[in-house]
């Protein structure tokens, strides 16, 4: 495992070896080295600065980066003012790309008055060609960009960055590659995401990621884990199961296995005390997997299940591969056979040749479902997918109208929900202290809510079992039971 190897001792003089992931933990030794001139340069240790865009696989990706960024010794600074500066970057709408090239002209700036420090872009808007056509001709100030299918490579390429002047790119069109044991350093000490599988196959019509992150891949049963013992013994007893369509997790392994299978493995691992898992697609949400939620006292109460649209005809123009009706009565036999589940959903208003009936045929949903919460887009036209060519765009102040009937009732329903919590006793993840009060912590109840209650540091990590006393519309006050 990697926190058992003595980089220092690894010896750089030779060629680098051509097997994973021995080959990164030369480059971590080289970068080392460099890393220790540089602090010699500056008389001060050297200090980075990670900004994650995204979702929550970015925010893994950004743990994986900082994991080496520490081994090959730069400090993490809470400020952009920072020697190496690096930007995990989205593109899933076009206002997370705007974010990036806004922040780079800041950039700009601050590098002209210390040329010495080295910009780093990577993630899924630098699969984007036009990107980094841009960033070529415009941004020659940027010393570092890759994409999503060789983030593991990070330490060859930042080896190669710190060795010379200019712009080191390395994009990657695809990859059937997964590399293990890399350094990786986790944001909470007691919980976690997990990989378990990358990329996407299926193709929604408005959506970037199936060309960004490349194909279907899974991990190995085996690996995960593995991973996921090591993470318990090392403290963590919540974990988030992370891939774009969890429930196809396994189907393209050797060995075959179902995502309620894995989930069933991972309920026997010690210490962990709880599961969550992101993101499930209706159309692969099998009775199995619904029994292994119903049977198992770790996963929690809580299911996310994207719904983008209540409408039939804009789900078949979507490439969904579900309607309303069978949406619908997924949600019924989730509910039937878990009662006391929180579902969460993502919607997008405005897709192309949205009509006002379609409109309301998700307002139906929305009503019907009740959702606990609910991710509210606009549709963001993204190059090169097939709705971006689609005729009949919706006028912006149409999308805007709907956009905010949407929210009004998504926000009423959701604090209708809250409200049937309070008065009840949940247990808790107390996972820190509050930063507007330090005489409050905060946690979250399995079903993601969001609780404060009188508390201290100490309890930060722990589960504990608190009384939802007052209901704030999408968060509670609460006081710990003992
Ligand atoms: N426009 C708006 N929202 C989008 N999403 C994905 N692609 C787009 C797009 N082009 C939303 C979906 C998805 C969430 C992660 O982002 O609702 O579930
Ligand atoms: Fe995550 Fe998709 Fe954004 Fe990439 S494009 S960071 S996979 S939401």
């Amino acid at each position: 495992m990697y926190n058992e190897i003595d980089f220092d001792k690894i010896d750089i003089t030779m060629e680098p070896p051509v097997e994973e992931p021995a080959r990164q933990y030369y480059f971590i030794a080289k970068c080392r080295r460099q890393v220790q001139g540089l602090k010699r340069e500056l008389g001060r240790q050297p200090t980075f600065f990670i900004q994650t865009f995204g979702c929550q696989m970015n925010a893994r990706d950004s743990e994986k980066l900082t994991g080496i960024l520490e081994m090959v010794g730069y400090r993490q600074s809470e400020v952009e003012e920072a020697d190496f500066v690096i930007y995990n970057t989205c593109t899933v709408r076009e206002n997370a790309n705007n974010k990036v090239w806004g922040r780079l002209g800041y950039l700009n700036a601050y590098k002209k008055r210390h040329p010495n420090m080295k910009i780093a872009l990577c993630g899924c808007m630098m699969q984007e060609p036009e990107v980094i056509e841009k960033l070529k001709k415009s941004y020659a100030f940027v010393d570092l960009v890759f994409g999503t299918h060789n983030i593991y490579k990070f330490a060859e390429l930042l080896e190669a960055s710190l060795a010379q002047p200019g712009m080191v790119v390395d994009i990657w069109t695809d990859t059937d590659k997964i590399v293990e044991d890399l350094p990786v350093e986790r944001k909470y000490p007691f919980k976690s995401g997990v990989n378990i599988m990358f990329g996407c196959n299926n193709f929604c019509s408005y959506c970037i990621v199936p060309y960004v992150r490349g194909r279907e891949r899974s991990r190995k049963p085996e690996d995960i884990l593995l991973e996921i013992k090591r993470l318990a013994k090392d403290g963590v007893v919540e974990i988030m199961l992370l891939g774009q369509n969890v429930n196809s997790y396994g189907k393209n392994l050797k060995e075959p296995i179902t995502f309620a299978e894995l989930l069933r493995k991972i309920e026997e691992i010690e210490g962990i005390e709880r599961i969550r898992f992101m993101t499930s697609h209706p159309k692969d949400l099998s009775g199995d997997l619904v029994e292994a939620i119903r049977d198992s006292k770790k996963i929690c109460r809580h299911l996310h299940l994207p719904l983008q649209s209540g409408s039939s005809r804009i789900l078949k123009e979507m490439n969904r591969h579900y309607d309303k009706g069978q949406y619908l009565a997924l949600v019924k036999k989730i509910r039937e056979a878990v009662p006391d589940i929180a579902l969460t959903t993502d919607i997008i208003v405005g897709f192309p040749g949205e009509t006002e009936e379609d409109f309301l045929e998700t307002m139906d949903v929305v009503e019907q479902v009740g959702y606990e919460s609910a991710f509210t887009f606009i549709y963001s036209k993204r190059t090169g997918t097939p709705a971006a060519k689609m005729e009949c765009q919706v006028p912006q102040e149409v999308v805007k109208n709907r956009f905010d009937r949407l929210l009004e009732k998504v926000q009423a329903i959701a604090a209708k929900r809250a409200e049937a919590y309070t008065g009840r006793v949940e247990p808790v993840l107390v996972e820190e202290v509050n930063a507007q009060d330090e005489a409050l912590v905060t946690g979250r109840l399995g079903s993601n809510f969001v609780v404060h209650f009188p508390g201290s540091r100490e309890m930060v990590g722990k589960i504990v079992n608190v009384e939802l006393k007052e209901c704030k519309g999408f968060y509670f006050y609460g006081e710990a039971i003992t």
